[in-house]
C-alpha cells in the first residue's frame, strides 16, 4: 500500500513508518517539521533501510497536499500533524483551532479531490474528559476540558458527518490513552522541545541529568498510592495498531473510534520506580499540588482493539522504560545534539 504519512517526523509517525516500511509498505511523509526534524526520517532510513519520500509543507497549505497526495499516489493517509500540548492549547486556542481542525478540513478537501478515502486519525483519550466508567470503553461520553481536547472532539464529529454524508469513506478513528517508550534501536524516540509537559520525558531528563528533580503533582487523588493513575502504552505498540487499522480499512467502509491502550493503570510512582529500576538510578522527586485540569484515573477498555483489528498491547512496563532510557541515554539532547 501507499501510505501518506501527515506528522510523519514526530514521535508517533517516526515509529509508525518503521513499522509500515518493515511490514512491505511504502511510506511518504508530509510535514512541517514546527514539532520535530529531518534528522528523525534520517533515522528511520538507519533502522529500515528505506528513507520515506518527505514532502516539506503545512497542511493548511491546500495545493501543497494536493500535489504531495498525487504524487505520492497514495491510497491511505495517517494524520497525526497536530499540536498537543494541553496548556500551549489554553493560552492560545486560536492556533490550536486553526492548526488542528482547520488542518484536517484541508486534508479532506485534498484528499476528496484526490479520490482518497482512507484515513486513520489519531484522536486521544482526552475525549472521555474526566471518566465516570474504568476500565474505559468506547461509547462512553464525549467531553473535554481544553481545547486541545475539544479540538480533537470537533475533528471526530467532522468525520462522523463525512462518513454519514459519502458512506465509501473509511476511517479509523484512533484513540490513544499515554504512548511512552522508543524504538528498541534507541534510534528514534520522544524529543520534546524545552521543558517537558508530559511524565515520562520528565523522568528520563532527569535520569540523564538534564532536569535536577520531577514534580509529583498531587499525592491525595484516590488512587492506591494518592498519585495519577494512567494507561501506558509503548509507542511501537501504538504504531503496530497503526498498521492494523489500515490494514482493516482495506476491507471495511465504516467510521469507527477504537481505544488504543493496554488496559492497565499505573500511577506515577509506578512509573518512577520501573525507571529507576531501567536506569539503575534514584530518580529525585518532590510532592507539589495537583496540576490544575488532571484527572485522578484513566485506563482503557482495549476490546474492541482486539476484536476488530487483532491487535493488543504487547510490551510490558519494563520494556517502556528501558527502551525509553536507551533512547535517552544515547540523545541527551534528543535529535538536536546533531
Ligand atoms: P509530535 O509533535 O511529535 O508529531 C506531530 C508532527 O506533526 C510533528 O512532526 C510536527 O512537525 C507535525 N505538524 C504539526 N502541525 C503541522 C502542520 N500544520 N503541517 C504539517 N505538519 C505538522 O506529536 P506526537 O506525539 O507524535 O502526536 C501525533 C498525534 O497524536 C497528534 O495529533 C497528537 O495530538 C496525537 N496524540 C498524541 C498523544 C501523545 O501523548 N503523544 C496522545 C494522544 C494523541
Ligand atoms: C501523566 C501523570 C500527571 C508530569 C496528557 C494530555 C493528553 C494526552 C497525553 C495528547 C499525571 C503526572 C506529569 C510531571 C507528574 N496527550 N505528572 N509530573 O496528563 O495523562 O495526558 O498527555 O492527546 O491529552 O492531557 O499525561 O504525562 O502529562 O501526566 O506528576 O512533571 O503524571 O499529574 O498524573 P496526561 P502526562
Amino acid at each position: 500500500m501507499n501510505v501518506f504519512i501527515t506528522g510523519g517526523a514526530g514521535y508517533i509517525g517516526s515509529h509508525t513508518c518503521v513499522e509500515l516500511i518493515q511490514a512491505g509498505h511504502q511510506v511518504s511523509v508530509f510535514d512541517n517539521f514546527c514539532n520535530s526534524q529531518p534528522e528523525a526520517l534520517a533515522r528511520v532510513e538507519r533502522i529500515t533501510g528505506q528513507r520515506p519520500q518527505l514532502y516539506q509543507g503545512d497542511i493548511r497549505d491546500a495545493d501543497a497536499l494536493t500535489y504531495a497526495l498525487k504524487d505520492s499516489q497514495a491510497t491511505a493517509v495517517i494524520h497525526f500533524a497536530g499540536l498537543k500540548s494541553v496548556g500551549e492549547s489554553v493560552q492560545n486556542p486560536l492556533a490550536y483551532y486553526d492548526n488542528n481542525v482547520v488542518g484536517t478540513l484541508r486534508l479532506l478537501q485534498a484528499m476528496r479531490a484526490c479520490d482518497v478515502k482512507a484515513l486513520v486519525f489519531s484522536s486521544s483519550a482526552t475525549v472521555y474528559g474526566d471518566p465516570h466508567q474504568l476500565p474505559i470503553p468506547e461509547d462512553h461520553p464525549l467531553s473535554t476540558t481544553n481545547p486541545y481536547g475539544q479540538t480533537k472532539l470537533v475533528i471526530e464529529e467532522m468525520l462522523r458527518d463525512v462518513h454519514r454524508s459519502e458512506t465509501q469513506w473509511r476511517f479509523a478513528i484512533l484513540r490513544y490513552f499515554n504512548p511512552v517508550g522508543a524504538h528498541a534501536s534507541g534510534l528514534i524516540g520522544e524529543d520534546p522541545q524545552g521543558t517537558p509537559n508530559n511524565l515520562m520525558p520528565f523522568v528520563a531528563q532527569v535520569a540523564v541529568g538534564r532536569r535536577e528533580f520531577l514534580n509529583v503533582w498531587g499525592d491525595d487523588y484516590a488512587t492506591a498510592d494518592g498519585t495519577g493513575v494512567r494507561d501506558y502504552i509503548h509507542v511501537v505498540d501504538l504504531a503496530l495498531g497503526h498498521l492494523k487499522a489500515l490494514e482493516r480499512l482495506a476491507n471495511h467502509t465504516e467510521c469507527e473510534a477504537i481505544n488504543l491502550g493496554t488496559g492497565v493503570g499505573y500511577s506515577v510512582l509506578d512509573m518512577v520506580k520501573a525507571f529507576e529500576l531501567a536506569c539503575g538510578k534514584t530518580l529525585p522527586y518532590q510532592v507539589a499540588p495537583r496540576r490544575a485540569g488532571d484527572i485522578a484515573a484513566c485506563y482503557a477498555n482495549a476490546d474492541k482493539a482486539e476484536r476488530l483489528l487483532g491487535w493488543k498491547a504487547e510490551r510490558d512496563l519494563t520494556a517502556m522504560c528501558e527502551d525509553g532510557w536507551r533512547w535517552q541515554r544515547a540523545n541527551p539532547q534528543g535529535y538536536g545534539q546533531i
